[in-house]
């Protein structure tokens, strides 16, 4: 007993001189709080400094008629600089407990961010688990801007799961910006009869006991977090795969029970057309969801796009199917380059209308460009989405109408060339406009500056 005391004093001792000796203070300085946003200047706030997330679990036990949400995040991730703490993206539900490496961290949580200090501080470029306890009724965001209502939605039969921009931190801890994705695993428990839909493919059939059922759904391409759902409630369902073998995967609420074999079809076809236009589907598995939330809006969720309360018809399925390349395995860095996503999936709209043979992209072309020049799309260069204004028209449709104005410019085999390489190029990572310009430029020898220039960052109708 002395025996051992007079260890742990030496023991204190000699913690307490290598704790000021001189060799050690870098080591100790190298340890500071991660940034509380991720570096997007338009969205100061949104995602985190001093990590990376490789991979998140989440369990998420959910019951409509409370409308209560049981959750436990498990997120892997990779330390970016040295870490004395860190933070985490959650607003509104109730943080009950937090570890790092299995042990016990303490934390603050207030106004979206979960601060957690580590028991022990992260070496740069280690790895590390966290894992997150947490509970409450998720309250979905609503902008005052024309971003809508978005995150986690409760419905009266479940939850419309939609988190574009930012609404990922109204259901789950995370790194909510696109500049970090990860792979995904949902483990989602809701009372028998009521159907969760998650990104990716289910890993086993349904388990049921004591009246709740569990899916379990795995994404195993990484992901942008606000593309992550769990999106419940009855459910008709219809499943298979695609011509080109794709697994597909549609499902409606009841209310749009006739919409469901039109969908299923729809989906697989273009799925398979985009294949041969855009290069390989990137994901295992396509699909489409229509619930019965009237959300005014579609969101192209991996592998699952969600229609919001309407009959998807096939324009807008092209366009959302389309984001699984130009969004989804593609993604931006940075919220200003949403014409990257926006401007591509509504000219795949004009080249499913194109392929149909119904109006040509040429056509729908020419009909924007003679909108009178007052229109608000000429005063908003659609290559700098405002934070105010992300989906505005002009990011859409001008945006679209940049790509056209580029194939006329290159002509059409080195656009469609362009369209692949582009696509394969930076499959399930990360572009830039800048980095678009750059291989426009490289595939077709010409400056085009000036073309993107006046389509993208001038206030006033191009020529
Ligand atoms: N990316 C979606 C689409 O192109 C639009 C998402 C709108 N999101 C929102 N919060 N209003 O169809
Ligand atoms: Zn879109």
């Amino acid at each position: 007993m002395r025996h051992n005391r007079r260890a742990i004093a030496l023991l204190a001792a000699f913690a307490s001189l290598l704790a000021c000796s001189p060799s050690d203070a870098p080591a100790a300085a190298a340890h500071r709080p991660g940034a509380a946003g991720i570096g997007d200047t338009d969205f100061p706030h949104d995602g985190n400094g001093g990590y990376d997330v490789s991979h998140y679990d989440l369990a998420v036990d959910y019951t409509p008629a409370t409308r209560r949400l049981d959750g436990v995040a498990t997120i892997k991730a990779g330390a970016t600089q040295g870490l004395s703490s860190f933070n985490l993206d959650l607003v509104g539900l109730h943080v009950r407990q937090v570890s790092v490496n299995g042990s016990p961290a303490t934390f603050t949580h207030q106004g979206g961010e979960l601060t957690v200090r580590p028991a022990e501080p992260i070496d740069e470029r280690a790895a590390f688990t966290v894992r997150v306890h947490y509970s409450g009724r998720p309250q979905p965001a609503t902008s005052t801007t024309n971003l809508g209502t978005f995150g986690f939605i409760p419905t009266a039969d479940g939850a419309f799961v939609a988190s574009e921009p930012n609404g990922s931190k109204t259901w789950f801890p995370s790194n909510d910006h696109p500049s970090d994705k990860a792979t995904f695993a949902f483990t989602i428990t809701v009372p028998a009869g009521v159907t969760a839909l998650a990104n990716g493919e289910l890993t086993g059939e349904p388990t049921t006991s004591d009246g709740r059922t569990t899916y379990r759904w795995s994404e195993r391409h990484p992901m942008a977090t606000y593309l992550a759902t769990a999106t419940m409630g009855k459910f008709e369902l219809r499943k298979g795969s695609t011509a080109g073998g794709v697994p597909n995967l549609a499902a409606a609420d009841p209310r749009f029970a006739s919409s469901l074999d039109k969908l299923y079809r729809t989906s697989g076809k273009i799925t398979d057309y985009w294949a041969t236009v855009f290069g390989p589907y990137p994901f295992g598995s396509t699909g489409g969801v229509v619930d019965d939330y009237a959300a005014g809006y579609a969101l192209e969720n991996q592998t699952k796009p969600l229609y919001g309360g309407f009959e998807p018809d096939e324009g807008i399925i092209a366009h959302e199917l389309a984001h699984q390349w130009f969004g989804n395995s593609l993604t931006i860095r940075r919220w200003k380059d949403l014409w990257l996503n926006e401007g591509f999936a509504t000219y795949a709209e004009w080249l499913w209308s194109e392929h149909k043979g119904a109006k040509t992209a040429d056509a729908i072309f020419k009909g924007h460009h003679s909108r009178p020049a007052d229109d608000p799309m000429w005063t908003y260069p659609p290559g700098r989405a405002k934070p105010d204004d992300l989906f505005n028209q002009s990011v859409y449709t001008r945006g679209g109408m940049t790509l056209h104005a580029l194939r006329r410019a290159v002509g059409d085999d080195t656009f469609f060339k362009l369209l692949k390489s582009w696509a394969a190029d930076n499959r399930y990572g990360h572009v830039t406009t800048e980095q678009f310009i750059e291989l426009a430029e490289r595939m077709s020898g010409k400056d085009l500056k000036p073309l993107f220039a006046a389509w993208l960052y001038q206030p006033r109708r191009p020529a």
